[in-house]
């Protein structure tokens, strides 16, 4: 750990306005997903330890926010953009807009964004690197026949987030739901459709942190298991993300420490970090794995920009590492300042 002075350095805390893009949510569901709400909680944190922090919505033109940065004297921002624009897809030009106001940020940059927003791109990373992950094609119209993969798979939007666009429709089980299914994300969500093998077993999530330099090496936090009580529920769904009213959301529950022998653990921890070079991640991830029949564990997905709010599941792993939510933010914060200006 790099011996960081951190006192006085003034805090940016940056996020962007969901209020338009959940404008077809429903009210229950808003207040979970608004990252406004964090943003608040974040910089009292932050103004609690005696940093001066004040939190800035992405605006339409940039250039205010270039200004708003100068007046505030930001020595720092802490990143929490998740669409600017009211576009997923443009997650990683606030992580590009920081480094050319030469702005030391918080979490991953700019390269990670954009590859593990692409879910097959992503796949394609990681097969390349040997590290397992569930076999897949990618459909920009419904197919003649959806060859070469075995059923059951499961059908997503090639380019969402938080389980947009997943149901336990989504696991189809022939060619013909297949293709309905296909049909449906292509129109539902203007997009390719990603179509994976679908590896039912017991379910997990890593968080790390770190830079991956000698100063700061990657480092897990204690794994979570996501505990499907319910043999109804197959996937980690939308609902069961963000509806509290849903019943999927009580019955598929995080554990944290996930009760495991070591040497899943031990296989857990190496795939993650595995995941982390290939990357190059910096500062804070998540990385999502499922394990097939016979406990083979398989890589879903890497998230480069978690959920970071104080009951979300890379919070709860740290409080089982030993982090306060308070001493996370700020080791978040240290990570990102240790970097520097990128
Ligand atoms: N190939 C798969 N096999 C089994 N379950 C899957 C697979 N892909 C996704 N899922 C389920 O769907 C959930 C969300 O999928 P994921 O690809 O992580 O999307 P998101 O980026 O929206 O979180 C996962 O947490 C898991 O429960
Ligand atoms: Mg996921």
């Amino acid at each position: 750990m790099t011996p960081l002075d951190l006192s006085g350095k003034r805090v940016a805390v940056l996020y962007t306005s969901v209020e338009e893009s959940l404008a077809g949510v429903d009210a229950r569901m808003r207040e979970t997903m608004d990252l406004a709400v964090n943003a608040r909680v974040i910089t009292d944190a932050l103004n609690r330890v005696g940093l001066p922090a004040r939190f800035f919505t992405f605006p339409r033109d940039v250039v205010t926010l270039a200004d708003a940065f100068r007046s505030f004297g930001a020595d720092a921002v802490y990143n929490l953009s998740e669409c600017p624009h009211n576009s997923a897809q443009k997650e990683p030009h606030a992580a590009a807009f920081l480094e050319l106001l030469r702005l030391p940020y918080t979490g991953n940059g700019p390269m990670p964004l954009a590859v593990c927003n692409n879910k097959a791109l992503a796949k394609r990373v990681l097969s390349a690197h040997g590290l397992p992950t569930p076999g897949f094609r990618l459909y920009s119209s419904v197919p003649e026949e959806a060859s070469g993969l075995s059923f059951p798979a499961i059908v997503k939007p090639a380019k969402e987030d938080g389980s947009a666009g997943i149901t336990e429709e989504s696991v189809v089980e022939d060619e013909t739901r297949l293709k309905e299914r296909v049909a449906h994300v292509i129109e539902r969500y203007n997009q390719e459709a990603i179509v994976e093998e679908f590896v039912g077993g017991r379910e997990f999530n890593v968080a790390v942190l770190g830079n991956g330099t000698a100063e700061d090496p990657y480092r897990t936090l204690p794994p979570a298991e996501l505990v499907y009580r319910n043999a109804r529920w197959r996937v980690c769904s939308f609902e069961s993300k963000w509806d509290p009213a849903h019943p999927s959301y009580a019955e598929i529950a995080p554990e944290c420490p996930a009760r495991i022998p070591e040497s899943l653990r031990a296989r857990l921890t190496e795939l993650t970090i595995e995941c982390a070079r290939v990357f190059g991640l910096c500062g804070y991830a998540r990385v999502d794995f499922r394990t097939d029949g016979n406990g083979r564990l398989f890589v879903l997905e890497v998230n480069p920009n978690p959920d970071i709010s104080a009951d979300a599941g890379l919070s709860r792993a740290a409080r089982a590492g030993g982090l306060s939510y308070e001493a996370l933010l700020l080791e978040i914060l240290r990570l990102g300042l240790a970097r520097g200006a990128r």
